[in-house]
Formats: structure tokens, sequence, C-alpha cells
């Protein structure tokens, strides 16, 4: 990832470097502090290279600013009115995409939000480099956040502080996803998370034998097929003065193979995600401290592999989760419920105010909305709601899915009180998912997402490259600011 810093634009005409200023589609740039001269003549010149201001767009253009000789970057932003933060954010990560084998350090006037504006160039310049030689024709290094105003400049160094911080956290996360699942075993990720531990924060790993006497015998289930033991882990962030107490719970299956209902080849590709959910809580915990939120925050990670060993967990076999519960597991590639229901007791049990999870659950999720857009379901509204208005401060769109109360016919058992997967085949895989969840929270408020489609993607998009996203690092971020 690149360095984010900032400057006055009086220190930054002393530099060679190219200068990036916006321009809308309905006329104008935004560039306060370069004389109104000079913003026509680049407008003019862009025109040559047939650039409109429209978002995504980028023309470089030489002119003159005080006597000297620059390069200017113009990077369109669309329409005026239509433009908020998730436009910065893509501004600035075309921003940061071309000026990534261009030039070594850039300058940046903003326009608008400024945070946003510094995650997309944060974001977009990120590579997972654990298995690479280090990259030799990426030279960008730094972007430089240029105040036109020196009075701006305080404010503009809190908002590249806090970008800077949403990155590094969405960035660990990304880390986590793309590693090899080899490379993660649950206890690995459990050093991980205790690497966290300090300043605030707290991590307690709960053995498979301290699980067993939990009860925990969902999420023992899964664990079964594989040589490497389960680890699950309970983070905790408790600041002087903290009112709200909120609980954020991901699933963390370090490689999905389907367990005996394996998945084909094809299908296991990318089942290194799905420990997605977990990382995304691990994150939000590397960014807490730094943030200094005042909210109490405890985070659950249900740390397994999903593995067909000798000893693997067969079709008709039935498990007891932590609350008595009784499933009979019928496709042991529905292994993500098994691992929440028991994540969600533990989590119900430390008197929370709220809950959040978020899993790569369904892949009726992805066939429903895709790889932009995450599915949301709730027992409660209001909850949501403030999870709806997180995400979308953070472009990370969610659309809500009803848990349809009928549908929990399907999966009631014949020997037990519940199955993991319906009887009805092919319908609503995704809110039989959240229904089956809701079975574990004890009526608590909870919001469930379902993240198979935006965890992992197969191509670079416009703030991302291909593969781990850390999605929700940054939804659980915002919504835990806002409590
Ligand atoms: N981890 C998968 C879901 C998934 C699919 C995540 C695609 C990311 C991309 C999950 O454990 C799974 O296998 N779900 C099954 C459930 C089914 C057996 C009821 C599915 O979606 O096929
Ligand atoms: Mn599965
Ligand atoms: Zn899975």
């Amino acid at each position: 990832m690149i360095q984010l810093k900032v400057s006055t634009l009086n220190a930054f005409r002393e530099t060679s470097d190219p200068l990036a200023v916006f321009a809308f589609e309905d006329g104008g740039v935004s560039a306060p502090g370069l004389v109104p001269a000079l913003r026509k003549q680049l407008v003019e010149r862009a025109k040559i290279d047939a650039f409109k201001g429209k978002a995504g767009e980028i023309a470089r253009v030489q002119a003159s600013d005080g006597g000297r000789e620059r390069s200017f970057i113009l990077v369109g932003l669309g329409k005026r009115r239509s433009l908020k933060a998730e436009g910065l954010r893509k501004a600035g990560g075309a921003l940061s995409r071309y000026a990534k084998r261009r030039f070594k350090s850039i300058g940046v006037l903003p326009a608008g939000d400024a945070q946003a504006l510094g995650e997309g160039l944060l974001l977009a310049s990120y590579r997972f480099a654990e298995y690479l030689k280090p990259e030799e024709d990426a030279v960008l290094a730094e972007a430089v956040i240029v105040a036109a105003q020196g009075s701006d400049k305080a404010r503009l160094e809190g908002a590249a502080r806090k970008a800077g911080v949403y990155a590094d956290a969405v960035c660990f996360a990304r880390d986590l996803v793309n590693r090899g699942p080899s490379d993660k075993t649950p206890e690995q990720m459990g050093k991980v998370a205790q690497g966290l531990a300090g300043s605030g924060i707290s991590v307690d790993i709960i053995s498979p034998e301290e699980a067993k006497k939990l009860g925990m015998g969902s999420y023992l289930s899964v664990a079964r097929g594989s040589a490497q033991p389960p680890c699950f882990v309970h983070l905790t962030y408790k600041p002087k003065g903290a009112r709200r107490k909120i609980g954020l719970v991901g699933k963390g299956i370090t490689f999905d193979s389907g367990g005996l209902s394996l998945k084909p080849p094809q299908s296991m590709e990318d089942m290194k995600c799905d420990m997605a959910g977990a990382a995304a809580v691990l994150g939000a915990f590397k960014a807490l401290a730094s943030l200094k939120l005042k909210v109490e925050v405890h985070g659950f990670c249900a740390f397994t592999y999903n593995m067909p060993g000798p000893d693997a967990t067969k079709p008709g076999d039935v498990v007891r989760a932590m609350n008595g519960k009784t499933i009979e597991i019928l496709n042991t590639d529905a292994e993500g419920r098994l691992v929440l229901a028991d994540a969600l007791v533990y989590a119900t049990k430390q008197g929370l105010d709220a809950m959040i999870d978020a899993a790569t659950l369904t892949g009726a999720a992805v066939i429903a909305l895709g790889s932009k857009v995450s599915a949301a379901m709730t027992n409660n509204p209001a909850l949501l709601n403030r999870v709806v208005a997180a995400s979308k401060k953070a472009g990370e769109d969610l659309w809500e899915l009803p848990l349809v109360p009928e549908y929990l016919d399907g999966i009631k058992g014949n020997i037990s009180d519940l199955r993991n997967i319906s009887k009805v085949r092919g319908e609503a895989g995704t809110i039989i998912g959240g229904l089956f969840l809701q079975e574990f929270v004890d009526g608590k408020p909870w919001v469930h997402l379902d993240i198979a489609g935006p965890a992992f993607h197969g191509g670079e998009s416009d703030y991302c490259p291909a593969g781990g996203t850390g999605v929700m690092v940054r939804t659980f971020l915002e919504y835990l600011a806002a409590v």
C-alpha cells in the first residue's frame, strides 16, 4: 500500500510532481487554490484527449502553474449533484491505478470528502505480496493530499489519518483472505488474533476441549474431518466510559471443501475465502483502538476447516448445539450455519445490546445479489436501519431479505429439532440460512450479513484488486462509530 501524506499548496509547488485535480462532467475543475485561468486551460487541453469529466475518466495535461511547467492529472467525477463519498473513493481508486506505474509521488487537490478519497487511493494500491517478489514496475510510493489553504491542513490531516486506519484494517482482512488455506490453520488464525491484543483489546482462545465442555457440539462437528484442530476466538475491546456493548460474529472456515458432501473442483477453487466474515471481525478490531471508539466491542471468530477426513461428520449425524437444540446434518457443505450456531449462542451469553454476524454463508446469495451486494436479515428492524446507514457511509451495499416464518417448516427436523438444509430444495437458500441462525440468538437484537458475493472477487474492481475484498470491515467501523 502507498503512503498518504498531507502538504500545503505552497510547499507542493516546490516539487515537480504531477498534481491531480478533479473535474465534473457538468463543467469545471474543482481545484481551489489554482487561478481560474489555469483551471480553464486544463479543461480546454484535456478536451484534446476527449476528456469529458465522466466518472472514472483520466487525462494528463501539461500546463504552467506560477511559472513552473507541471503535469496535471485530471480525474473525472461525473455530475456535480450526484457526487457521493463512494464516487470519491472510486475516483481515488482510478487515480491510484493510473499513477501506479507512472509516477513515484503525486499531489492531489481534494474535492469533497477527503477521507473517502484517501480510502480509494490507499485501497486501490493494495497488493497481496506474501508469495511474490517485490513489484518492479510499480513506482508509486505516496500520494500527497494538498491543502489549498494552510487553514485546511489540520482537517485534511485528520481525514488522511482516518483513511489510513480504515485502509490498514481492510487490507489486514484482505491479506488473511488471500493467504493460501494451508497457511492459515485455525490455530494460526488464533495467533493472528492474539497479535491484536494490547491497547484496550484482550484476546481469549477457547480450545476444542473447552468448546466441548461448553457444549459447542455443532461447531465441533465441522472440525471432525480435519487433522487440524478448530480454534474459537473471543476478542474484547473495553474502553473506559463505554455505554453500549456490541458483538461482531464471523464465520471462520479456513477452507470449505464441503466435507463428505464434497464440492466439485470449480466450486472449491475460492473456498479459502470462507473465513472472510471472521477476517472482517479481526480487521475491525485492528482499527478499534486507534479510532478510540467509545463502545465496548466483543468479537467472536469460529475458526475450523471443513474437510472430509476419516472421522468426518456423516450426513444423517445428529449434533447438539450450545443452547441444547439438536441438528440433523444432512449436507456437510451447509457448515457455516453449524459453526455460527454455537458462536451466536456463545455471544448471546455475554449480555450484548446487539450483535452482527458476517458470513460467506450461501451460494444462493451470489445468485440473488451478485458480487456487489450483501444480503442482510434481521429480527430487529431498528438495528438493521443503523447497519444499513453505516454500510451506505462505507459504500458497501446491503439489501434486506425477509426471514419468512413459513419457511422455517423446511428446516424442522424429524428426529431432531432442526435439520441443516431445507426439505424444500432449490428455494430461498439465503433466507433458509438466516432462519436457521435465528434459532440461536435467543431473540436478542441481531443482524445477519451474508457476504458470499462481495467477499472475494475474480477480477479487479474500483478500488480493490482481484481476491479478498475486506468487505464489512468499514461497515462495522462506521456502525460502531455511530452507536
Ligand atoms: N461457503 C459456502 C458458500 C459460498 C458459496 C461462499 C460461494 C462463497 C461463494 C457454504 O458453506 C456452502 O457451501 N453453502 C451451500 C449451502 C447448501 C448446501 C444448503 C451452498 O450455498 O451451496
Ligand atoms: Mn459449505
Ligand atoms: Zn462455507
